[in-house]
């Protein structure tokens, strides 16, 4: 398993849909700014023109879609950008923040959708490179207070409801206590600049700040 390589880190944020990960990317991007690193955010799934593609399939097909064809798809795009974004950056010294990664398919499609997770590891570490985060922030939110925080438009995976998004959490939570080293359970009921705060600290922790 590549652990960490170059000077670049590899930053992921992970949790349930609409828990403040994307709030709490733009956040971290910025503070490291603030410290002197040179850092990138990216999205999952997406980063790309190909990836990009990948997501308007995954979000908004129409048809109803495989769940194996939704987890190989996932992992495609991850692929792409995990090859053509993420490892030239780290590569290049740069720190990235990726707004979701792997984790997430084991949550939404090992989770939510019921595949298997051992299944889905293997395709993951496939589809990654190997590459492994250096740390993990999952934003734990109860599923009710998460959804009142969603937009009305929702995409296809998020119009799953509350039982799918109760599995998906709790695998999250499944993921804290096998890696807790990697995987850091943050309380995202508290307040936006709370939060961070939380991030930030173990952040100064972890690589020294
Ligand atoms: N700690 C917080 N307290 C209150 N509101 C928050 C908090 N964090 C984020 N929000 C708000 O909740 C909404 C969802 O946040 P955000 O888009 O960051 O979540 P997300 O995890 O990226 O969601 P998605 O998975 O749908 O992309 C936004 O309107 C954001 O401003
Ligand atoms: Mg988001």
């Amino acid at each position: 398993m590549t652990k960490s390589i170059s000077n670049g880190k590899f930053i992921t944020l992970e949790g349930v849909d609409g828990c403040g990960k994307s709030t709490q990317a733009d956040k971290l991007v910025e503070k490291l700014f603030e410290t002197d690193i040179s850092a990138v955010t990216v999205r999952e799934p997406g980063g790309d023109h190909i990836s990009e593609s990948i997501r308007k399939l995954l979000l908004h097909a129409e048809e109803s879609m495989s769940d194996r064809a939704e987890a190989l798809l996932m992992i495609a795009s991850r692929a792409q950008l995990t090859d053509k974004v993420i490892l030239p950056h780290i590569i290049n010294g740069k720190w990235v923040v990726a707004d979701r990664y792997a984790d997430s398919t084991l949550a939404y499609q090992g989770g939510g959708r019921g595949l298997s997770v051992n299944a889905l590891e293997e395709i993951n570490n496939f589809g990654t490179y190997t590459l492994k985060p250096d740390i993990t922030f999952f934003i734990d939110i109860p599923v009710e207070k998460a959804n009142e925080r969603m937009s009305v438009s929702r995409d296809r995976i998020e119009r799953e409801g509350a039982n799918f998004q109760q599995r998906v959490r709790d695998q999250y939570l499944a993921m804290n206590t096998k890696e807790p080293e990697r995987v850091i359970l943050i309380n995202g009921e508290q307040s936006i600049d709370k939060v961070f705060e939380d991030i930030w600290s173990i952040m100064k922790e972890k690589f020294s700040l």
